[in-house]
C-alpha cells in the first residue's frame, strides 16, 4: 500500500493533530505518500483531499482539536454516500485509509471495510466509551480540564457553604464523571449507567451537610436521567432537603478544546505509527487501541457490536472515600 488517506472525524478530542502528525511522518518515512481528508466523512463525500508532507504536520503536536476538521456526517450513513466517498477514494488513487474517532466514526470505518476498502480506526473520543482500547485519545485532557474546574468550584463552595452540581460530558457513558468524581473528591456522583433518583442526590448532599462539610460536590454526567438542569430544578424548590445552597455549572465543550496532555500526544504519536505499521503489514479492517499498556488490534467488527463496560467498583470506592 503506498498511497494512504487520512481523517478526523465526529467530536474532536485533544490529540488528534499528534495522531495525524505521526500517521503522516510514520507513513513517508516508509515512503508512502499522505493525503489528509478534510471534515471527517462528510470531506471524503465532497472529494476535500490535500497532499500532506513531514512539513505540512509541524508544529500542531501541541494543539487541540484537529486542523483537518471534523464532522457528524449524516450522508456517510446512506449507502450514497459512502458509493461517493469510495468513488472519491479511488479517483485520489487513495489504496487506505486511517480513521481518527470515537464509535460513529468507526462505525463509518466499518463500513467501509465491508465494501471492501482497507481501513483502519485509531481509538479516540473524550467519552472512552468504545470498545477495544482501554483508553482513547482525548481523555486525559479532557479529564484534567474537567477537574481543574471543578477543583475551583470546590474552593467557592466552600467559602460559601454551598453544593455544587457540576455536569460534564459524556452522552451514553460515565467515565468521566465517574473518574472526576474520585479526583475531585465529589460526594457523589450520577451517571448513565446506574439509576439514580434526585432524592438519592439530595441525600447524599444533606449528609455531607450534616456532618460537618462545609461543601458538597456532585459530578453528573451529561447523559445521565438526572442532568445537572434536572437536578438543579427540583432541588431548587426543594431547598429545605439540602442544608445547602445550591449552584450549578455545565462544563460542556470546554473540556474538548483543550491544549493536549503529555499523555494524549504519547498515546497519539503511538497509535499513528501503529496503524501505518499495521498497513505496512497489510492488516486491516483493525481499531488501535492501547490494552494493559501495549497496542492492541481488535477487528472493526468487534468494536462496533460489543459495549464498552464502565468498571462499576470505581464508583464503589468513590462512596466509600466521600464519607
Ligand atoms: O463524543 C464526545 C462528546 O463530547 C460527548 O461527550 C458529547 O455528548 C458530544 O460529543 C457532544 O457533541 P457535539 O460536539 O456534536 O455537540
Amino acid at each position: 500500500m503506498n498511497r494512504i488517506g487520512v481523517l478526523t472525524s465526529g467530536g474532536d478530542a485533544p490529540g488528534m493533530n499528534a495522531a495525524i502528525r505521526a500517521v503522516v511522518r510514520a507513513g513517508s518515512e516508509k515512503e508512502m505518500k499522505m493525503f489528509g481528508i478534510r471534515d471527517g466523512f462528510e470531506g471524503l463525500i465532497a472529494g476535500r483531499v490535500l497532499r500532506l508532507r513531514p512539513r505540512d504536520v509541524g508544529n500542531v503536536i501541541q494543539h487541540g482539536g484537529t486542523f483537518l476538521g471534523s464532522a457528524r456526517s449524516e450522508a456517510f450513513k446512506t449507502k450514497e454516500g459512502r458509493e461517493h466517498a469510495l468513488r472519491n477514494l479511488r479517483e485520489f488513487n487513495i489504496e487506505a485509509l486511517v480513521v481518527i474517532g470515537g464509535n460513529g466514526s468507526q462505525s463509518g470505518s466499518y463500513a467501509l471495510s465491508e465494501l471492501g476498502f482497507p481501513v483502519v480506526g485509531i481509538a479516540s473520543t473524550i467519552d472512552n466509551d468504545l470498545y477495544g482500547s482501554d483508553i482513547t485519545l482525548g481523555v486525559d485532557t479532557a479529564m484534567n480540564i474537567a477537574l481543574e474546574a471543578i477543583d475551583r468550584l470546590k474552593v467557592t463552595a466552600s467559602s460559601h457553604r454551598r453544593a455544587i452540581l457540576v455536569e460534564v460530558m459524556g452522552r451514553k457513558c460515565g467515565y468521566l464523571a465517574m473518574m472526576c468524581g474520585i479526583a475531585g473528591g465529589a460526594e457523589t456522583v450520577v451517571i448513565p449507567e446506574v439509576e439514580s433518583k434526585p432524592d438519592d442526590v439530595a441525600r447524599a448532599i444533606l449528609d455531607a451537610y450534616r456532618r460537618g462539610k462545609n461543601h458538597a460536590l456532585v459530578v453528573v454526567a451529561e447523559g445521565a436521567s438526572c442532568n445537572a438542569s434536572n437536578l438543579a430544578k427540583i432541588f431548587e424548590e426543594h431547598r429545605d432537603l439540602l442544608g445547602f445552597d445550591i449552584r450549578t455549572t455545565i462544563l460542556g465543550h470546554v473540556q474538548r478544546g483543550g491544549v493536549p496532555s503529555a499523555f494524549d500526544r504519547i498515546l497519539a504519536s503511538r497509535f499513528g505509527v501503529a496503524a501505518i505499521e499495521t498497513l505496512a503489514q497489510n492488516k486491516h479492517g483493525v481499531l488501535i487501541g492501547l490494552h494493559n499498556n501495549g497496542i492492541q488490534l481488535t477487528p472493526l467488527k468487534a468494536v462496533v457490536s460489543t459495549k464498552k463496560e464502565l468498571d462499576l467498583s470505581l464508583l464503589q470506592m468513590s462512596r466509600v472515600l466521600a464519607t
